[in-house]
């Protein structure tokens, strides 16, 4: 990791050397029983990164591919979203739900803020939400919203709860 780059931004993230050495390894096939080895001890492997015992998705594309995967295979059109804003990224949830034919509502706080779960709850209340799109830590804005309890209320009132998170630390692989 010597004479790299650092850039001191939430990504994109130095990579250790052993890491782009095995990129630069020629493909095996993705069918090929090799493959399937590697990707069930990678699936396996996340669960302990992660600390969970539920299922872990690998996505293959940016953020941005992730949050709109989630919402294409969520949302028809005329579905009630209400997308928690607290910056650029909580508004691209907004954006895309609209995309897909979501009638979406927001909850918007001044940059830095975070919203107040009474907010929430009293909006749930008002309407039939399907889903609540939130950025967990808004890197835009640097504001971080405290999940814990709050989450667990939300999805007393909604079906989905769709969330991203961009700033955890894998330990290097
Ligand atoms: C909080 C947050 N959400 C979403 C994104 C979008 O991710 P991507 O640029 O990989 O599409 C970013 C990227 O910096 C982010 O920080």
């Amino acid at each position: 990791m010597k004479n790299k780059q650092f850039l001191m931004i939430p990504g994109p993230t130095p990579v250790p050397e052993s890491v782009l050495l095995a990129m630069a390894k020629h493909p095996i096939g993705h069918r090929s029983s090799e493959f399937s080895e590697i990707l069930k001890e990678v699936y396996e492997n996340l669960k302990y990164v992660f600390q969970t015992k539920n299922d872990v998705f690998m996505f293959a594309s940016s953020g941005t591919g992730a949050m709109d995967a989630a919402l294409s295979n969520l949302v028809n059109e005329g579905d009630n979203v209400l997308s928690l804003v607290l910056g650029n990224f909580g508004n691209r949830w907004a954006k895309i739900a609209s995309g897909y034919g979501a009638n979406v509502d927001k909850i918007e706080v001044e940059a830095g803020q975070v919203i107040n779960p009474e907010d929430v709850r009293k909006k749930l209340a008002e309407k039939d939400y399907k889903i609540v799109t939130l950025t967990h830590s808004e890197t835009s804005t640097g504001a971080k919203t405290t999940l814990k309890q709050f989450a667990k209320s939300l999805l007393k009132q909604t079906q989905f709860l769709l969330l991203t998170e961009l700033q955890v630390f894998v330990p290097c692989l």
